[in-house]
Order: C-alpha cells, then sequence, then structure tokens
C-alpha cells in the first residue's frame, strides 16, 4: 500500500471548518478514564490546528452502541472533559451527531475553538449507519466542514465506516493528522522498509488470533519469536506435553503449516514457568519446554528463555512486538513479559515498536512505556496492518 499521504501540514486550515476523526474509543470505568493515551496521542495534531487558526470538529466513536441503554454509558461527555483539561482550553461538547444545536455550535467557531460532537456510533441504533458506511450520513458530517477531513484515527483505520471513509469520500482535501502519519511510518514501516535485523516478538493467547500476522511476518522478518499461550498450541502441534497448558486443538494442523513455513526463522522459548492452577499464588516450577508436568500448565516463558530472546533482541535494528509472553497481570507470571521490555529498552540503537492492544497495556503498565520508539494506538488495525492489509482509513485519504 502506498503510505505517501498528505498530511495536514500539506494543506491550508487558518479559518476553515475542519473535520477531524479522532480514536478516543478509551476505556472507561464509571465515566472514568482508565487510559488516557488514544486523547494524549492526539493532541499534537488538535494543537497544530489549533495554532494554525482552525475551526476544530471533532469526532470518535466509543465502544458499541447497540441500543437505546447504551448510550448512557458510552456518552462521549467525560472524553470532552478530560481533552479540555489537556488542552487547558474549552472543547464545546455537543450530545447530539447531527442536528441544529451542532451545527450552530459550528457555525459560530472563531479561529482556534473546538466543537466536539456525541458518539458517532449513536448513529448505529438506527440501521447501523456509521458502521455500514451510510452514504447520506458520511456526506452530512462531511457537509458541516469547508471540504477538509483530517484523519488521524488509526485505531479505526481498519474500519470502513461513515465517520472516515465516508466522511473522506465527500470531501476536496482528506489528509492524515500526525498520529496518523507516525503509525504509518512506524508500524507501516515495519513491513514495507524495515532497517535489519528485524526481530519479531508475538505472544498472546491464541495462534488463530495471529495467523495472518505470523504469516506476513515471516515473509518480512528475519526472526520471529513466539511466547505467550499460542506457544503451547505449537509444541503440542511437535508432539510435546503440555500439560494443562491453553491450547487451540482445532489449530494443530495450521501450527505445523506454519512451522513448515517458517522453519529456522520462527524461534520457541526454552524454557517455560509453569504451574498447578491458573493463580498468582499457584505452585509454580520452571521446566524445559518439551517437559511440562501433565498437571501443570505453562504460565509465562521461564528464565533461559529471556537470555535466549535477548540474544535476539540485542542484534536487531528493529524490533516489533505484539502479544505479551505470559499471564503478565500476576506478578509471578510477569517475568517474562518484563524481560522482553528491559531487552528492548537496552537496545537504544534499534527502532522499537509495539502493535497495540495487551502489550501496549502490558509496557505502559510495567513502566516501560518511554523505552520504546513507537507504541500504537491500534489493536486490530496494527495487526491488519502487520499483517499487510490494506486499511480503508488511509486509503481513503489523498495521496500527496
Ligand atoms: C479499537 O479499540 O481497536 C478501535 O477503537 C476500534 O474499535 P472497534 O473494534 O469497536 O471498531
Amino acid at each position: 500500500m502506498s503510505i505517501n499521504k498528505k498530511t495536514i501540514r500539506d494543506i491550508d486550515v487558518k479559518d476553515k471548518k475542519v473535520i477531524v476523526r479522532v480514536d478516543f474509543n478509551v476505556p472507561l470505568k464509571d465515566a472514568v478514564i482508565t487510559d488516557d493515551n488514544r486523547i494524549v496521542q492526539a493532541l499534537p495534531t488538535i494543537n497544530y490546528l489549533k495554532e494554525n487558526g482552525a475551526k476544530i470538529i471533532l469526532c470518535s466513536h466509543l465502544g458499541k452502541v447497540k441500543e437505546e441503554e447504551d448510550k448512557k454509558k458510552l456518552t462521549l461527555a467525560p472524553v470532552a472533559k478530560d481533552l479540555a483539561q489537556k488542552l487547558n482550553g474549552e472543547v464545546n461538547f455537543v450530545p447530539f451527531t447531527r442536528g441544529a444545536e451542532l451545527e450552530e455550535a459550528i457555525n459560530s467557531l472563531n479561529p482556534g475553538e473546538i466543537v466536539m460532537f456525541e458518539n458517532t456510533r449513536f448513529e448505529d441504533i438506527d440501521g447501523k449507519k456509521e458502521s455500514k458506511n451510510d452514504e447520506e450520513l458520511g456526506k452530512y458530517w462531511a457537509s458541516l466542514s469547508d471540504g477538509i477531513f483530517v484523519n488521524d484515527a488509526f485505531g479505526t483505520a481498519h474500519r470502513a465506516h461513515a465517520s472516515n471513509v465516508g466522511i473522506a469520500s465527500n470531501v476536496e482535501n482528506a489528509v492524515s493528522g500526525f498520529l496518523l502519519e507516525k503509525e504509518i511510518k512506524f508500524i507501516g514501516g515495519v513491513v514495507s522498509n524495515p532497517a535489519r535485523p528485524l526481530v519479531a516478538i508475538l505472544g498472546g493467547a491464541k495462534v488463530s488470533d495471529k495467523i495472518g500476522v505470523i504469516k506476513n511476518l515471516l515473509n518480512v522478518a528475519d526472526y520471529v519469536l513466539i511466547g505467550g499461550g499460542m506457544n503451547y498450541t505449537f509444541l503440542k502441534a511437535k508432539g510435546y506435553e503440555i500439560g494443562k497448558s491453553l491450547c487451540e486443538n482445532d489449530k494443530l494442523d495450521l501450527a505445523n503449516e506454519l512451522l513448515e513455513l517458517g522453519k529456522d526463522k520462527l524461534v520457541f522459548p526454552i524454557d517455560i514457568n509453569t504451574a498447578d492452577d491458573f493463580s498468582n499464588d499457584a505452585n509454580s516450577k520452571i521446566v524445559d519446554a518439551t517437559n511440562i508436568d501433565s498437571e501443570f500448565e505453562g504460565l509465562d516463558i521461564g528464565p533461559k528463555a529471556i537470555e535466549q530472546f535477548d540474544k535476539y533482541i540485542k542484534d536487531a535494528s528493529t524490533v516489533v512486538w505484539n502479544g505479551p509472553m505470559g499471564v503478565f497481570e500476576m506478578p509471578n507470571f510477569a517475568k517474562g513479559t518484563i524481560g522482553v521490555c528491559k531487552s528492548i529498552a537496552a537496545n537504544k540503537e534499534a527502532t522499537t515498536i509495539i502493535g497495540g492492544g495487551d502489550s501496549a497495556a502490558a509496557a505502559i503498565q510495567l513502566g516501560y512505556a518511554q523505552d520504546f520508539t513507537h507504541i500504537s494506538t491500534g489493536g486490530g488495525a496494527s495487526l491488519e496492518y502487520l499483517e499487510g492489509k490494506e486499511l480503508p482509513g488511509i486509503v481513503c485519504l489523498n495521496e500527496k
């Protein structure tokens, strides 16, 4: 996919109404934001537009809105409040997705001011208009602007929805914001033009979630290191005892196919931290990967595996990581994930990228966020990008 897309630097936004799609789909607990990374990462674009005198219209989805009842807990009002605090300024939140009140708020914007409207997926209640990229809706949202659309929602770029592709199809200027540009540079850079050696580290529970990523990375990476729950499906496919470890029994053929495809590029942990129960306080023992007790389950990679992985990471020029090495939420089984964080942190020369989701949460929670070149704001989007797929939210933007 061409990644030579226009950005906000390429257009004149002064005194213009600019509609900006951000991904403010942040985790909320009782209306309190528990991880504001996506809001923080959208600030450079918003500040640039403010400083350059744009009249800013912000929109985003939040969660999945299926029925009227969902609206109460999926309002973007707390996000608008948080954003206003971060900007040290005002965000005029309009609790509708269309209509006179929204239009009036937009028409009274002065340069540098911001209107944010309600969760775009409120439009899903009546015929999934947002998620099915309803033609009229994309056209309407586009008409709120002066023909300028900025997409900064990388997390949503794998969706062709009214609030990205729909708006982009109805404006003269559809460009990327700084966050999307950064994601294209780093995640896109891994699959298109990485500095070598490129080492990919893949973890997480299921092989089935990562088939496309493993296949594509086997094409582009020099080594693919496997950890996390999916390791046990591979171990079983190789014919070893895995005890009570997680296993996708219907994916053993697929695991064998990937083993055949990957050959020496695929690297598996040589030892495993196993436990007799899925709990932090379970009895645990470290064993060779080929020697798991039938009554135990693998919950983390072992200390020798941490050293083994370190050797690959140390020599890498690019590292991309997706998926924890073990059950990092339990301190006794977080060592493998911490080990990978430490190895990556120690390689200051390399470009190091976390492809979103759980591993991003792990690195942030474990205190290593600042040690990576880039932590993607995309979960599904970064996986699809790493699979080598075209993302509609990027494709729809103007070429340079
Ligand atoms: C995400 O969190 O991955 C994005 O915001 C997309 O959300 P969705 O999976 O609900 O479309």
